[in-house]
């Protein structure tokens, strides 16, 4: 979510929720709900269909589950108003935060991240996937493995005893090692009963935040957000779309992780 949307970090306080292993399981059913709906909608992906199309039966899945889109009608100080889908779908140089429309038309050779979330019996599972359309050029099939291996690494620190950073500097070093940029004004997040808790995760070192260290029940959206060209980062009028200002492509991957006594608990796949 966006690094400064102040007035929600007003709102939460800076305290660390830890859920109990109850609350995990119900924690477990939002993740797993998310993942059907992502992977369902993945399915739908091919050249033709829009945006909107994907929409459309991610919301009605939702609904069918009994469960609570957890983006639509969710309130952003910085656009200053709701956002009003139930998926971002952000295509090529859109980062994150990219609005289902009638209009957008996806064709061979783009990469859409689809991201979406739930509220099932009072909490919240979030995950985003980026998909290629057809035939992708190499140079985009090496930034979509880049950006799911970094987080698959960093999903393997989240483990008791290990520090926040730990998590932050896995996915910058591997990306900035094979030559990409991580955005920096949208960050991971803690996840419970509320779609955004602390603590924000970036996905960089940034020696003046804190660094707390990781405990059993704590919940992290870790999601790496990783351009192929610069770094910067732009919001378009829509108060919205976050695109990457040299209009270079930009990839997306996010998993909800639990840290339990057995390691990493990755709640949004089987
Ligand atoms: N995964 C994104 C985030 O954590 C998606 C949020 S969309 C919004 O910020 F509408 F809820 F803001
Ligand atoms: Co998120």
């Amino acid at each position: 979510h966006r690094r400064f949307d102040c007035q929600e970090r007003k709102d939460k306080g800076r305290m660390i929720i830890r859920k109990s292993p109850a609350e995990l399981e119900k924690m477990r059913r939002s993740g797993l709900l998310v993942h059907k709906v992502l992977h369902s909608v993945k399915e739908l992906v091919q050249e033709g269909i829009t945006t909107m199309d994907l929409e459309n039966a991610a919301a009605k899945m939702i609904a069918d589950a009994g469960a609570r889109p957890a983006f639509k009608g969710y309130y952003s100080a910085a656009a200053g108003n709701r956002y009003p889908y139930v998926l971002c779908t952000s295509v090529n140089e859109q980062i994150v935060h990219g609005m289902p429309s009638t209009k957008t038309v996806l064709k061979k050779g783009d990469v859409l991240s689809i991201d979406t979330g739930v509220q099932l019996d009072g909490y919240f599972g979030d995950s985003a996937i980026t998909v290629p359309i057809g035939e992708i050029s190499p140079s985009l099939q090496k930034l979509l493995d880049v950006t799911r291996d970094s987080l698959e690494m960093a999903i393997d620190k989240v483990r008791e005893g290990n520090r926040l950073f730990d998590i932050c500097s896995t996915v910058q070093k591997y990306v900035e090692s094979n030559g990409f940029s991580i955005v920096r004004e949208f960050v991971g997040h803690g996840i419970g009963t509320s779609l955004h808790e602390e603590p924000q995760v970036p996905n960089y070192v940034d020696r003046n935040n804190e660094n707390p260290r990781l405990k059993e029940g704590m919940v992290l959206a870790i999601e790496p957000m990783v351009n192929l060209g610069k770094p910067a980062s732009k919001v378009l009028s829509d108060r919205w779309t976050a695109v990457s200002q040299d209009g270079s492509a930009s990839a997306h991957f996010e998993h909800c992780v639990a840290v339990t006594k057995d390691g990493p608990w990755v709640l949004t796949r089987p």
